[in-house]
C-alpha cells in the first residue's frame, strides 16, 4: 500500500468508469492516489469483465489514466466470490474490495452489504475466499460501524483482525444513519485502536484531511462537490456528457447521470438557479446549464 494512500470512493452512479477517465486530470490535482469502482455484483453467473466498471479493461489493466483501480464486489456466495475475483485477478487487477456497508434496508435485509456485518459466519468465509484468492494484503473491505449501533463491526474486530487484509474501510456512520447525521469519530477512534490491520479513514473527509490512526483515507462527496466551483467546469461537463453518450444507449439515461453529478452543486450560489433549469430538462439542449 502507499504511504498514507487517498482513495476516490466509490459512488454507484458518480464516480464510475465514464466519471474517473473524464474527471483525470482533478483526481490527479486533488491527490488521490487510487480509486475504488463502485460495486460491482458478485453473484453466479455474472461476469464482472462484463461491467460497464470493467469492460475493455484488457485495453487499460489495472487503471484510469495512471490511477490505480481496486473493483469492489458485493455478495454474500464465497463461491462466486471467488469466481469473480479469480476473473479480475487473471485479468491483471492486483487488489479487489468487499462492500460491507451498503446500508439500503432491500440490501441489507438480504444479507448484502451492512448487513454481511450481522452474519459473521458469511462474512468470514467471505474474507477467507477473498485473502486466498487475492493473495497476502491485496484483499479490502469497506465497513459502517454497525447496522443499528455504532460498536457491532467493534465486536467482529478479533476475527477480522486474524485476516491479512489490504486495509479495512471504515464509513463513521451506522446503516442505519444512511448518509445523515454526524460522523461517529469516537466510535472510529475505537475501531483504530483494536484493529491489527491498517484502516482507512471515511466519512465527511476532503482531500487534505488527516485522522489520527488511520493508515490512509478515502474522500467521495467533497472532492465531488468541490468540482462546481471550478473553472473548467464547463469543458469537463461537455467532456463528460460526450464520454457518457457513447457509451449509453439514448439521452434520457445521460441526463439521468448528468442530473446526478450536477445535483452536489444546487446549493451553491453558483449552481442554485441552473440546477432549478437543469434538473427538469428533458432534452440534452435544455440541460446545458453551463
Ligand atoms: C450516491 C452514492 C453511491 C454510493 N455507492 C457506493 C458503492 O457502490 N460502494 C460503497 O462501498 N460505498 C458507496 N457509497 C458510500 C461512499 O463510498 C462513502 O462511503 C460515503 O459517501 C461517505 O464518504 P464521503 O462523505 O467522503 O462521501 C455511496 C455513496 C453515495 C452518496
Amino acid at each position: 500500500m502507499n504511504a498514507r494512500p487517498l482513495i476516490l470512493a466509490p459512488l454507484r452512479g458518480v464516480t464510475i468508469r465514464a466519471f474517473r477517465a473524464t474527471f483525470a486530470g482533478p483526481i490527479r490535482e486533488a491527490g488521490f492516489t487510487e480509486a475504488m469502482t463502485p460495486f460491482i455484483a458478485a453473484t453466479p453467473g455474472y461476469d464482472p469483465l462484463k461491467d460497464r466498471e470493467l469492460k475493455g479493461a484488457a485495453e487499460v489493466p489495472r487503471s484510469d489514466a495512471d490511477l490505480a483501480l481496486t473493483p469492489q464486489f458485493i455478495g454474500k456466495d464465497p463461491a462466486a466470490l471467488r469466481t469473480a475475483l479469480e476473473r479480475i485477478r487473471d485479468a491483471g487487477y492486483a487488489t479487489a474490495d468487499l462492500n460491507c456497508g451498503c446500508p439500503f434496508p432491500m440490501v441489507r435485509s438480504k444479507g448484502r452489504g451492512s448487513g454481511l456485518l450481522r452474519t459473521p459466519d458469511v462474512l468470514r468465509r467471505l474474507l477467507e475466499v477473498g485473502c486466498a484468492t487475492m493473495g497476502d494484503g491485496k484483499f479490502s473491505i469497506k465497513a459502517r460501524l454497525g447496522v443499528e449501533r455504532p460498536d457491532e463491526l467493534l465486536r467482529l474486530m478479533p476475527f477480522v483482525n486474524e485476516f491479512p487484509l489490504r486495509f479495512l474501510t471504515v464509513h463513521a456512520r451506522t446503516a442505519r444513519q444512511m448518509y445523515a447525521g454526524a460522523c461517529d469519530r469516537a466510535a472510529f477512534d475505537a475501531i483504530v485502536r483494536a484493529a491489527r490491520v491498517p484502516v482507512v479513514a471515511n466519512g465527511d473527509l476532503a482531500p487534505g484531511d488527516d485522522v489520527a490512526g488511520a493508515a490512509g483515507t478515502m474522500v467521495g462527496r467533497a472532492f465531488i462537490r468541490a468540482l462546481g466551483a471550478r473553472d473548467d467546469i464547463g469543458v469537463l461537463l461537455d467532456a463528460y456528457v460526450a464520454a457518457s453518450s457513447a457509451e449509453l444507449c439514448g439521452a434520457q439515461p445521460v441526463l439521468g447521470r448528468l442530473k446526478e453529478l450536477l445535483s452536489y452543486w444546487k446549493d451553491t450560489l453558483r449552481w442554485r438557479r441552473r440546477w432549478q433549469v437543469a434538473k427538469t430538462a428533458r432534452s440534452l439542449a435544455e440541460l446545458k446549464v453551463w
